[in-house]
């Protein structure tokens, strides 16, 4: 997994502040906590932010969250760069590719998921596409690993990968039409591959 930092300070806008729509949002996640808990919605409320802000968290973002649940700004620092479900740079505008790296899917051909990545998008991690429109990073398991190997796209998983069908959902992508998220096989969820193999007969158990 990359060290996980802060973007450069050029990089860094002057200020954040949630829009009047996401600020009404996040008071409401906050009232689900009882008083002096509101800390315990920084997560939805870093999402939030990270979602209005081209899909990644600044450093301004992480002093106005703290600030606004009463946290120590360093606490809200440790939770945005533990996971990497938040972004700390600038990422694709269409898409930001989380290639899972762990053992199920590297055996299943998580290597070349990443080697579609490194050809189509940038050869470096972390890094935008020319066009601006993708980015892809390597992350630890994501809890699919029965569908390995997989990707996750925002907030969706793809799944079921194979180097030709990882292309076909970043061009769902970049047309700005993406597919259905989940197996991209014929398979429901993390069925069997083929369907049912067993409850399929009537029949009481241990009858012919
Ligand atoms: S190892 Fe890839 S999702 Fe678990």
């Amino acid at each position: 997994m990359a060290v996980r930092r802060l973007a450069p300070k050029e990089l860094q806008p002057a200020s954040f502040a949630f829009s009047a729509e996401n600020l009404d949002w996040v008071k409401k996640q906050i009232e689900k906590y009882p008083p002096g808990r509101q800390a315990a919605a920084v997560i939805p409320v870093l999402w939030r932010a990270q979602e209005q802000h081209d899909g990644w968290i600044s450093e301004a973002a992480i002093r106005g969250v703290a600030d606004l649940l009463g946290m120590p700004h360093i606490r809200v620092m440790e939770i945005a760069t533990f996971y990497t479900m938040f972004q700390l740079s600038p990422v694709g505008k269409k898409a930001h590719v989380q290639v899972c790296g762990t053992t199920p899917c590297m055996l299943r051909g998580a290597g070349e998921l990443i080697d579609v990545c490194k050809h189509r998008i940038h050869h470096d991690p972390f890094h935008v596409s020319a066009d601006g429109d993708f980015s892809w990073e390597e992350v630890e398991c994501l809890g699919a690993c029965v569908n390995a190997p997989m990707v996750m796209i925002w907030k969706d998983t793809y799944e079921d990968l194979t180097p030709e069908t990882l292309n076909k959902v970043l061009d769902g992508f970049a047309s700005g039409n993406p597919p259905k998220p989940g197996p991209q096989i014929d398979r429901h969820c993390a069925a069997p591959v083929g369907g049912p193999r067993v409850l399929k007969a009537p029949e009481k158990a241990g009858s012919k």
